[in-house]
């Protein structure tokens, strides 16, 4: 067998010398910014100059052909990487994958959108070095910040009772838990990852709600810029997301936001079935059974638009698959109802109350429903 020459080859050394290993990864989730990601990349380096960096842009397949200028560039700088990420979706899914990707022992995330102001990564960079900080994070609400140039005055609102909210719920210390902006090791990233939720826009939440309450971490103030060009990807689902994240964090990570979705989507089925029950008992002629019929079409019909609007908007399917994925979604739900009524009839001929086996039959045909549409319709 041949083995491995770990003796230094030609690579890196080529006509521009040894090359610095990075010391700090940054990496910039990017959609649609192809009007501001090589600004923020040239001021990022600019601001960095001296030291070795590396700058890691992660884009979702922007149609505005953001990936091609960043590979662009990357042809001709080896410190600047694109990963391109194709059918996927999300911001914290892109930070995670570039800050696990990255291959200097710090990472930073930062907005590509230049809203964020880079001149304070040095001083981001001292706290985690000097170990001072575990976790260094870009402030808008600590003495010297600011939000209400990059901020409408509802945001503002929504951002402040969002911070409340993670505050008491969580017991997060921060001033600016929903920043996008924030420094730390990769390893402690690694550590975290298997916590840490791909879905919605909190991702520095949620690794300061994963992380040990030991952890050092240390706001720097930073006044938050207008956007100038492109516009902002968040939209009224984030603050579901939020929440949904919040009560995965509260049940120790054992469900996933994803499932705490999919769930409250089904309670409103519920509703949307009993409501359509209802009407349809009300039309003359329509017997109980077939009114039954109806309304658990309707409620599946509900569910899975609801779902492929929510609960997956990251893989959201559309024409034909949406269709496709419709004829799969009833296929998977009809055989959830069988498994709730064996379930519920076991249980109660075991002599359970009523309520417990209706309960349990329920509960294991949205179990069901859940598993097998991830597999067969959304095929996560
Ligand atoms: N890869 C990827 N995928 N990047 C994304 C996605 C996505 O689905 N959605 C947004 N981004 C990128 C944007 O291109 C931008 O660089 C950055 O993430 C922030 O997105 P914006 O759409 O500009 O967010 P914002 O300015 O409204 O929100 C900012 O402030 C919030 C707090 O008020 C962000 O910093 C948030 O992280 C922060 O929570
Ligand atoms: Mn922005």
């Amino acid at each position: 067998m041949k083995s491995f020459d770990p003796a230094p080859s030609s690579v890196g050394t080529a006509s521009y010398g040894p090359l610095r290993p990075p010391e700090i990864s940054v990496v910039l989730p990017t959609y649609n910014e192809r009007d501001n990601i090589l600004v923020a990349i040239e001021r990022v380096a600019a601001t960095l100059d001296g030291r070795p960096w590396e700058i890691i842009v992660v884009d979702d397949d922007s149609p505005d052909g953001t990936a091609e200028l960043v590979n662009d560039l990357a042809s001709r700088d080896g410190r600047v990487r694109c990963i391109h990420r194709i059918g996927r979706r999300g911001l914290s899914g892109a930070c995670i994958e570039g800050m696990i990707a990255a291959s200097a022992p710090i990472v930073a995330v930062m907005d590509s959108d230049l809203q964020h102001d880079e001149t304070i990564l040095p001083k981001m960079l001292a706290a985690i070095e000097d170990g001072e900080a575990e976790i260094v994070v870009g402030s808008r609400y600590v003495e010297g910040g600011a939000a209400t140039a990059g901020l409408s005055p509802v945001r503002a609102a929504g951002s402040r009772l969002a911070n409340g909210i993670a505050r008491v719920l969580l017991g997060v210390r921060l001033n600016d838990p929903m920043s996008g902006f924030f420094m730390l090791r990769r390893s402690m990233v690694e550590k975290l990852e298997p916590k840490l939720s791909r879905q919605g826009f909190k991702i520095l939440l949620d690794i300061v709600a994963s992380a040990p309450r030991s952890t050092k971490v240390v706001e720097i103030p930073y006044g938050f810029r207008e956007r100038v060009a492109g516009e902002s990807k968040l939209d009224e689902l984030v603050t579901i997301e939020f929440l949904a994240l919040i009560v995965s964090k509260l049940l120790f990570n054992v469900v996933s936001v994803r499932f705490i979705l999919f769930m409250a989507v089904g309670a409103s089925g519920v509703v949307i079935h009993l409501a359509t029950l209802r009407g349809a008992m009300a039309v003359p002629g329509v017997v109980f059974e077939m009114a039954q019929t109806i309304a658990t079409v309707v409620a599946m019909t509900w569910n899975f638009f609801l779902n492929n609007w929510l609960t997956y908007r990251d893989r959201r399917l559309h024409g034909v698959a949406m269709l496709r994925g419709l004829v799969s979604f009833y296929l998977v739900c009809s055989l959830g109802v069988v498994a709730n009524v064996g379930v519920a009839s076991a249980l109660h001929g075991a002599d359970q109350v009523w309520w417990v086996a209706g309960t349990a039959g329920a509960f294991v045909g949205a179990v069901w429903n859940y598993a097998g549409s991830a597999a067969l319709t959304w095929r996560v």
